[in-house]
């Protein structure tokens, strides 16, 4: 008999799937947004909002892009944000310079994370590839704690894949 004070195992079960189809439907509508058109600030801004209104509960989502040694603030959604992050800085320079994802649980707990939302609580920074050449980085914040899992985690990998190849 399940016991009733803890969440039902095919809660979590039923959360994955929902998840998936989020990110099924999403990875499909960006597609179909940025195909045929070459405008990187376009196809960025365009993301940035599809993210933005889709995904939920999320404060900021949107870019930076890689110049030189530093990223440099590109198209978003939510609060203006710090323009300028030198590489190994912050969850979004450190993410750029070791070419990797970042899942930040809880942001006071990342040494060196930049808040530029204070209502800022947990993040997910993906790293923008084309090729073998690092263009950006795509960051997600989130008002909740924990609010990325390992769905959004490779669910945010393959819409950076598709949103890269269009920039
Ligand atoms: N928190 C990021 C800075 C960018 S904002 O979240 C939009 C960081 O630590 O790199």
């Amino acid at each position: 008999m399940h016991d009733s004070t803890r969440p039902a195992p095919w809660t979590h079960v039923r959360r994955e799937a929902n998840k998936a189809v989020l990110y099924k439907d999403l990875a499909r509508d960006l597609e179909a947004l940025l195909l045929g058109e070459t405008d990187a600030v376009a196809n960025a801004a365009n993301a940035a909002a599809a993210i933005y209104h889709t995904l939920p509960a999320l404060n900021w989502a949107g870019f930076y892009f890689l110049h030189g040694e530093e990223l440099i603030l590109g198209p978003f959604q939510g609060l203006p944000a710090c323009v300028r992050i030198p590489l190994g800085r912050g969850v979004c320079g450190t993410a750029a310079a070791e070419r990797r994802l970042i899942l930040v649980p809880d942001v006071t707990a990342f040494p060196g994370h930049i808040a530029c939302d204070v209502a800022s609580r947990s993040e997910l920074v993906v790293p923008l590839l084309r090729g073998e050449r690092m263009i950006g980085v795509l960051d997600l914040d989130s008002p909740e704690l924990a609010r990325f899992d390992q769905y959004d985690q490779s669910g945010c990998e393959h819409l950076a894949g598709i949103i890269a190849a269009h920039l």
